[in-house]
């Protein structure tokens, strides 16, 4: 295993400028209306960490709970299921084919997989799902288990990502993708207008004086980039959104000091599975070099220890799920992040547990039962 480059804090020198609409409005109202009409949809709970605050000397903070998004697990259902809603319905209408001889394929880490799965099981059409060699057999058996065919290739998600988009192509299959590229952008759109709708029960949920900073967790960048859009929308003034990566899959970080989306190589090996990208997604990127105020890196040592610290405040995290307050943490204690991001005892976090323990027995391992 490489060894942990360890906690990193870079300010974004871009932060604020004024950019491209990537996420129009339009767009959002009908992910809104589409889910919401959804049966089993229910805002998640926006739950108080008391203790986690007057351990980080901030006033207050608050996390959106997405253990228990549509029995699945992750908010992902918010982003992966409605694209799957979308391409197929428009895929059906331009062959005059019934959803049922259209096959929806995608990579996965775990969350994304299972939410096309689960997409296309409601839609009625097949789905193939590409992981690749670390994603643990729960994860894969989860996917399974919603009835989609499960293929593992050699390599990281990066690579996974390829060999969906190859099959796709030769096959004729829908590529219902999270992360995007060039020509490649309106499924991963959908994703992320999605995804914002978690942002926005956040934001009706949020009483008092709006926060002063948001941490969110990227992989390829999608959802910080939607929940970016979202808390500027949402919350007057905005707050300063903040980051959070794998010290070892950090290529959002590394982006913003290249000033252009670059990737990062290496094996990816974290703990945090969701987030263990090295390629920047295209349109979360046009977002996040303007809307992000800074990029932290953490070791996966600080979302174990994050894990904990939520439990021990009642919230069920996975490691990639409590990696925005592991990022909060490990900025509180380090005297130079804290002043550079304008942590203080003024100061009212959201962060978004984006999972709950996707990998039970992983967690059961992580996260020992108390009492
Ligand atoms: C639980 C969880 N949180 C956060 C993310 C990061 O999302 P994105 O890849 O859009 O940055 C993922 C991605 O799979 C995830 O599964």
């Amino acid at each position: 295993m490489e060894r942990s480059p360890g906690f990193r804090c870079f300010l974004n020198p871009r932060a604020g400028a004024p950019g491209m609409v990537v996420l129009p409005e339009a767009g959002f109202r009908r992910a809104r209306a589409a889910i919401a009409a959804w049966p089993g949809y229910a805002p998640t709970p926006l739950r108080d960490l008391p203790g986690i605050a007057a351990a980080t000397g901030v006033a207050a903070i608050r996390i959106k709970d997405e253990s228990g998004r549509f029995g699945l697990g992750s908010f992902k259902a918010l982003g992966g299921a409605y694209a799957v809603d979308m391409a197929v319905g428009a895929e059906a209408a331009r062959r005059a084919a019934p959803p049922a001889a259209l096959t929806v394929t995608c990579a996965t880490d775990g969350n994304h997989g299972r939410a096309v799965a689960w997409g296309a099981a409601r839609a009625g059409c097949r789905a193939v799902i590409f992981v690749h060699a670390t994603v643990s057999p729960g994860r894969a058996e989860a996917i399974a288990r919603l009835g989609a065919e499960i293929r593992r290739v050699p390599g990281t998600y990066d690579d996974a990502v390829r060999a969906a988009a190859a099959t796709a192509e030769a096959e004729g299959w829908i590529v219902v993708s999270d992360t995007s590229w060039p020509g490649y952008t309106e499924i991963p759109r959908a994703v992320m207008q999605g995804y914002r709708v978690m942002a926005d029960e956040a934001a009706d949920q949020w009483t008092g004086a709006p926060p002063s900073h948001v941490f969110i967790q990227g992989g390829v960048g999608g959802v910080a980039a939607a929940v970016a859009v979202q808390v500027h929308a949402g919350f007057a003034p905005a707050p300063s959104v903040v980051v959070v990566e794998p010290d070892r899959a950090a290529c959002l970080l590394a982006s913003a000091e290249a000033g252009h989306a670059v990737a990062v190589g290496g094996a990816l090996d974290t703990i945090m599975a969701g987030l263990a990208c090295g390629e920047p997604s295209l349109l979360a990127w046009q977002v996040l070099e303007r809307a992000a105020a800074a990029f932290l890196a953490i070791p996966d040592e600080a979302a174990v220890a994050a894990m904990r610290a939520l439990a021990a405040e009642g919230v069920e995290a996975g490691e990639s799920g409590a990696a925005g307050a592991a990022g909060l943490i490990a900025a509180a204690a380090d005297p130079a992040a804290r002043a550079a991001l304008g942590l203080n005892d003024r100061s009212r976090v959201l962060l978004f547990g984006t999972e709950g323990a996707t990998d039970p027995e992983l967690y059961r391992r992580l996260v020992p039962a108390r009492g």
